[in-house]
């Protein structure tokens, strides 16, 4: 590779929260992005086109990825999995599937090193479909010929928006007794993290947190007081939730998985290395703020 090319690097994922963060901060630290979506999500890429040399499409859960997208790549990141269920697919399909044959591509088509977005806690033995998959992935993925890196992080304060929301409506519901803990990640700092790890020793599993853990009972206060309304903050026990998985196991399995996840992440420790230097009050202020513009407009 002549060394005046900026490196390319495929983002596979490109149209999700993460995805979108990283493409700005790839291009801003001089990387060339191929954003890889699928065809009927590309259009979430037009805001970002500024920051990103090529889009390319592809379905990652049907066998044969087209060798053309990795034409130049050096390395693929992949931030790829189900977080919202919108399209039948389970975990099995996309987490590890999908992964899966990407890496089997890109392992084909020359590319050098492979960067995966996987979760903290992933390592526990847990009945949790979400990080059954996202382990499985992670064990093909340390058997690779390629310089593979993970990347494990804890929640993102995008998700935790979603308990603004609630404070605003008046009640927090909190899974368990609010005392587990976790590191919650602004998508740009963990971007940041991640793309070091482009140059990191490979072979490498880090995880990655924000600037400081909170307990979810802290996080509850937070989102009640940026609000600056009264609210209450509602636990549900344990007992009550194991009911809730054992039917929607039996009953749906989209639910089960993703309810699974949530209680896993609301009554464990999912705490992890502090990086970055955003802070989540200043987040959830601005966030506040936007919604309720939109809301007097
Ligand atoms: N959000 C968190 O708090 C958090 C915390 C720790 C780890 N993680 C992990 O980090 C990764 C990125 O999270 P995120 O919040 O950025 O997720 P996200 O916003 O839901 O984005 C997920 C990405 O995966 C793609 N995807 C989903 N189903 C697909 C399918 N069937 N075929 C091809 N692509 C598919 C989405 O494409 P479309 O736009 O086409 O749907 C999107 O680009 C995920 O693996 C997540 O589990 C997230």
């Amino acid at each position: 590779m002549n060394s005046q090319q900026p490196v390319r690097v495929l983002v596979a994922g490109a149209t999700g929260t993460l995805g979108r963060a990283l493409i700005p901060v790839l291009s801003n630290r001089g990387r060339e992005v191929v954003a890889l979506a699928r065809p009927a999500s590309q259009g979430r890429l037009e805001s970002l086109s500024g920051h990103i040399k090529e889009v390319v499409t592809a379905e990652v859960t049907e066998p044969d990825i087209p060798a053309s997208i990795f034409e130049g790549v050096h390395s693929v990141i992949s931030s790829i999995g189900i977080t919202r269920q919108r399209d039948g697919l389970s975990y099995d399909d996309v987490d590890f599937g999908g992964n899966l044959n990407l890496l089997r591509a890109a392992e084909q088509s020359g590319v050098q090193r492979f960067v995966y977005v996987s979760v903290v806690g992933v390592d526990q033995e847990v009945n949790v479909p979400g990080l059954k998959a996202k382990r499985r992935f992670e064990e093909v993925l340390v058997d690779s010929t390629l310089e593979w890196q993970i990347v494990r992080p804890s929640g993102f304060f995008t998700d935790i928006a979603d308990f603004l929301a609630m404070a605003r409506r008046g009640t927090v519901h909190l899974f368990g007794n609010g005392r587990s803990r976790i590191s919650p990640i602004h998508p740009t700092d963990l971007s940041e993290a991640i793309v070091d790890r482009l140059e990191a020793k490979p072979r490498t599993i880090v995880s990655v947190g924000g600037p400081a853990d909170f307990t979810w009972d802290e996080i509850a206060e937070l989102c009640c007081r940026v609000t600056g309304r009264r609210c209450r903050i509602r636990h549900w026990p344990e007992s009550l939730l194991q009911l809730a998985l054992a039917i929607t196991r039996v009953l749906s399995r989209p639910t089960y998985g993703t309810l699974s996840f949530l209680v896993h992440v609301m009554t464990s420790d999912t705490t992890a290395r502090n990086y970055g230097s955003r802070g989540l009050e200043a987040f959830l202020k601005a966030q506040q703020e936007a919604d309720q513009q939109v809301h007097t407009d």
